[in-house]
């Protein structure tokens, strides 16, 4: 195993939330044994105290590492956010501080897809409505309404990670599957792709949305849209709540143009469990509405802190910064003969050949180099062949280049 600036029983990781214990024992089984976990989030002081002086931290959607919150973070070297987003950290000023945020935008994809087809099939059933008969007392026995899915066109829109794997569980399950993306994406299975998201809105029988949340696809289910689809077709929108227009969707429903809805996204949603759920879609028939649950499975959270504790490991034994959402990403392969530098700095001209100086200088061979810069910073990693003390002394040296936020060697 490789020595590095930091020995890995000094760096000292601070995990807030409650972290899934599978993200707890990979840092162990990593040697990493200086790990300090919270239950909830922390504010305030509390939060302040328990950043200081540490070099990992990990959290969810609740701890909010703000500008000021790093000021006190001394020795922060990254941070974890174990879920999707990473609203809660400030982007910008941990990238002055060469801090790379790391998150995990897609361990949940499968959990989204398989609530997508569950939902596909109790909408063409009618299920929603018939259950609430039930549940207030009546009975309503009949096949009226009620559809198999399989041989029924479904339309997917954004076939990417969860729209693509939505299109292979369909498929297995019978449906002809279409999708409309914006980017040229390679179809799996018999999936088509169809050029025009107006033709694929006629065309399908049900239509699942897997978009981003980008101004290019805010009210892209505008009530013109929504009137496109098919007469008696069914919605299933768990992308984001600003895609669809949810007043006109409520208005085509109480129409019947289009026969039901699974909305797990909503453009207002509570803020907590505490909070009261307003929309224009309660109380309608064979509407399924759920919490923004799509990817909130057990298998998901293990997924989740396997996922970015793996990141942080990486980033830390090796320098990799590979998916880091404010930081230049390098993928960095293995060492084994060489020593490593890694240097981050103000991204200005003339840092590299400053480096590369510092380099001829001494008696080492590079083995390779790697440079990439985004935002603030610049980020360089240099392999080196040759002995160590000078290794460790081109470390020192690199340290004093003007710009320098942070450095380490791995050797
Ligand atoms: P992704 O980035 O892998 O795929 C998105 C796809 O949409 C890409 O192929 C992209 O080219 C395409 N796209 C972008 N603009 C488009 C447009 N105007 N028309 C058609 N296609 C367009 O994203 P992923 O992981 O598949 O996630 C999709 C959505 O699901 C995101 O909005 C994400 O926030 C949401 N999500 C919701 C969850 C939930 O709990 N309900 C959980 C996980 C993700």
């Amino acid at each position: 195993m490789k020595k590095t600036s930091y020995p890995k029983k000094e760096i000292k990781i601070v995990l807030f939330e409650g972290i899934h214990p599978k993200a707890v024992d990979m840092f162990k089984e990593e040697g990493y044994v200086h790990i300090e976990t919270y239950a909830k989030a922390l504010e305030g002081a509390e939060l302040i105290a328990a950043v200081k002086g540490a070099h990992i931290i990990g959290l969810r959607s609740r701890t909010f590492i703000t500008d000021d919150v790093l000021k006190h973070a001394d020795k922060l070297m990254a941070i974890g956010c174990f879920c999707i987003g990473t609203n809660q950290v400030d982007l910008a000023a941990a990238n002055k501080l060469a801090i790379p945020v790391f998150n995990a935008p897609y361990s949940n994809t499968r959990s989204v897809a398989e609530l997508v087809i569950a939902e596909a099939i109790m909408l063409m059933r009618l299920i929603p409505l018939k259950s609430a008969i039930c549940h207030q007392g009546g009975w309503s026995k009949s096949a009226e309404g009620s559809w198999e899915v399989r041989g029924k066109t479904l339309g997917i829109v954004g076939y990417g990670h969860i729209g693509s794997q939505v299109g292979v569980l369909a498929e297995s399950m019978g449906m002809l599957v279409k999708f409309y993306d914006v980017e040229p994406k390679l179809s799996l299975g018999n999936a088509k792709y169809i050029a025009s998201l107006d033709e694929l809105l006629a065309q399908s029988d049900m239509v699942t949305l897997h978009v981003p949340e980008l101004a290019s696809t805010n009210n892209l289910m505008s009530c013109e849209r929504l009137q496109k689809m098919k007469q008696g077709a069914v919605l299933i929108n768990a992308s984001r709540g600003s895609v669809v227009d949810i007043d006109a969707l409520a208005q085509l429903l109480i129409s019947k143009h289009l026969n039901g809805a699974a909305i797990d996204v909503f453009p207002v949603e509570p803020t907590s469990n505490n909070e009261e759920f307003i929309s224009p879609l309660r109380g309608l028939d064979n509407v399924i509405l759920t919490p923004h649950v799509g990817g909130s499975t057990i298998e998901a959270q293990e997924n989740i802190g396997l996922e970015v504790a793996a990141k942080l490991i990486r980033y830390s034994d090796n320098g990799s910064t590979l998916s880091a959402v404010n930081f230049p990403e390098v993928s960095l392969p293995l060492h084994p003969n060489a020593h490593r530098v890694l240097h981050i700095h103000e991204n200005i001209p003339g840092i590299l050949s400053s480096i590369n100086e510092l380099i001829s200088a001494r008696t080492l061979n590079i083995v390779s180099q790697f440079l990439q810069t985004s935002g603030t910073v610049g980020y360089v990693v240099v392999d080196v062949e040759g002995d160590v003390q000078e290794a460790l002394a081109l470390h020192q040296d690199m340290r004093k280049i003007k710009g320098t936020l942070k450095s380490r060697i791995l050797y």
